[in-house]
């Protein structure tokens, strides 16, 4: 019996993709419901066109996949074409994929589901803007509590920001989303860039899983290497940090990871500010924790775990 219901809501994007892969390749402990996307790193037309296409380039057509959020809940839409490419999946190539996008909006998905799941719940993993969660918390409060968990990557405290020099992209890109996230009352686990940055891909991993996997495995071996200027030269030659997967991986394996509860709130105002997750390390607000915030990762861990299971594909 699989151990997790998830629905996967993701903005693909590199690391987004790995996040699917391993997902798709690890079946025995997870049962993947639905895909929904959302606008982020790039456009809401492809973010659902490469979560289709990367289905069909596991083998799994039988994913529904929804399309969410065209922008975020206030703002204007933002992306990250020079960390993932105009594609998004730069360094892949992309074909056109033959398996349907569903009718029903993600929003609208991912509230069916949890309305249907009954006790078990189900468990929301998001990889992007927090738009597409934020809606069905702000527009279907009665499904909450079917909510098992949210697992999210997303935010900063520690190491500073990726977009500003507190914030990062997920959280930075709809804020207010992200604020009703937090303020849900579901259990929350974040994986910060204080964790993610602890899991860096080289070029030694991508020549493994290169040389272990078949056809697919290849293909997708390419988002273990860096592509373009966003990690300004952070993490070395030829290194980058893998941070979508990581909530997966703690799914499967959450002994490679540490972490402390916390009370944390987003920035929606300020001017130099704006998107940071604030964490109450301390407790000096006196607010009870609102999430479980990864503070270690076992880098070494989480890649022999991508790599074996991918090689699966
Ligand atoms: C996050 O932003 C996106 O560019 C990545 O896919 C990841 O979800 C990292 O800040
Ligand atoms: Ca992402």
């Amino acid at each position: 019996m699989t151990s997790h219901r998830i629905i996967l809501d993701c903005d693909p994007g590199r690391d987004d993709a790995l996040a699917i892969a391993l997902t798709l390749a690890s079946p025995e402990e997870i049962e993947l419901i639905g895909i929904t996307t959302v606008a982020g790193n790039v456009p809401l037309e492809l973010t659902q066109r490469n979560a289709r296409f990367l289905c069909e380039l596991c083998g799994h057509v039988d994913v529904p996949v929804h399309a969410g959020a065209r922008r975020p809940l206030t703002r204007a839409p933002v992306t990250a074409e020079e960390v993932h490419g105009r594609s998004g999946l730069e360094g892949l190539e992309v074909d056109e994929p033959s398996m349907p996008l569903q009718d029903q909006h993600a929003v609208d998905f991912i509230t069916e589901t949890l309305r249907a799941s009954g006790e078990e719940g189900v468990t929301l993993v998001a990889c992007g803007p927090l738009t597409n969660i934020a809606m069905v918390v702000s527009d279907a409060p009665k499904v909450l509590p079917n909510v098992r968990q949210i697992v999210l990557m997303g935010g900063v405290s520690r190491v500073g920001g990726n977009v500003t020099p507190v914030a990062e992209f997920n959280i930075h890109a709809d804020p207010e989303a992200a604020a009703a996230v937090f303020a849900c009352g579901r259990p929350i686990t974040v994986f910060s860039l204080d964790a993610t940055y602890q899991v860096l891909s080289g070029p030694d991993h991508a020549g493994r899983l290169e040389s272990l996997g078949g056809a697919t495995a290849q293909r997708l071996a390419c988002l273990l290497r860096p592509f373009g200027g966003g990690a300004k030269g952070r993490f070395g030659p030829g290194h980058t940090p893998l941070h979508d997967p990581c909530t997966v991986a703690w799914l499967l394996r959450p002994h490679l990871f540490e972490a402390q509860s916390v009370p944390v709130v987003v920035e929606t105002e300020g001017a130099h500010t704006l998107g940071a997750t604030v964490v109450d390390w301390w407790g000096v607000t006196g607010e009870p924790p609102n999430a479980q915030w990864v503070t270690k990762a076992d880098g070494d861990g989480v890649l022999d775990l991508l790599i074996e299971r991918i090689a699966r594909l």
